[in-house]
């Protein structure tokens, strides 16, 4: 079985992730960066994930994405939001959407660290702003902060035994 990661990362919050995932699958699975990433003809398996950007898979991955076709897929997603929260869910659905033609055998979405840079051009956006759906009240500085602490070993952890699951299913059904 053919596999491979493909992974989006701008400030290297879902590269950590890839790697973890990389790790747990079989010794010859391949990990690329979406820029250097062949075509997913040749495989049986495809990890593939990016950031969340404006509530979407970042552009660079979800062009990639919509290049896969009829596939064993699972999905990675970093972002600055709690990971139970709808607006997780949606981004993750969003990722389903782009790959809708592949079977899609799990999914796993941590928060990343947000870059400082956003966060500073936010809080000056919304300065004396309360009502913007983007100021800097206490429930956002505490979701940052969280943020902040992310991805961590245990995220790690969990990326990995998540993949680790679609593969032994995958092994399960073609042995079937
Ligand atoms: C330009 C920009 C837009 C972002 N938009 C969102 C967003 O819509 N929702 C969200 O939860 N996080 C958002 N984030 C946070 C990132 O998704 C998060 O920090 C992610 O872990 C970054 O991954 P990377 O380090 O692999 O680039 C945004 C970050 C940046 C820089």
């Amino acid at each position: 079985m053919k596999c491979m990661v493909v992974y989006s990362s701008k400030t290297g919050n879902t590269k950590i992730i890839a790697e973890a995932i990389h790790k747990a699958l079989p010794q010859d699975t391949e990990l690329y960066p979406v820029e250097n990433a062949p075509s997913s003809d040749h495989y049986d398996f495809i990890a593939v994930g990016g950031w969340v950007d404006k509530g979407m898979p970042d552009e660079a991955i979800q062009n990639y994405m919509q290049k896969i076709h009829k596939k064993s897929i699972g999905i990675f997603l970093t972002l600055g939001a709690y990971p139970d929260s709808q607006h997780a869910a949606e981004s993750l659905q969003k990722a389903c959407e782009l790959l809708n033609d592949n079977t899609i055998l799990g999914s796993f979405i941590c928060q990343g660290k947000v870059d400082p840079k956003l966060i500073e051009m936010m809080a000056k956006m919304t300065k004396d702003k309360p009502e913007h759906p983007h100021a800097m009240n206490d429930e956002r500085k505490a979701r940052l902060a969280e943020a902040a602490k992310h991805p961590n070993d245990q995220d790690c952890r969990n990326a990995a035994e998540t993949f680790k699951k679609m593969i032994e299913e995958l092994k399960g059904q073609s042995n079937a």
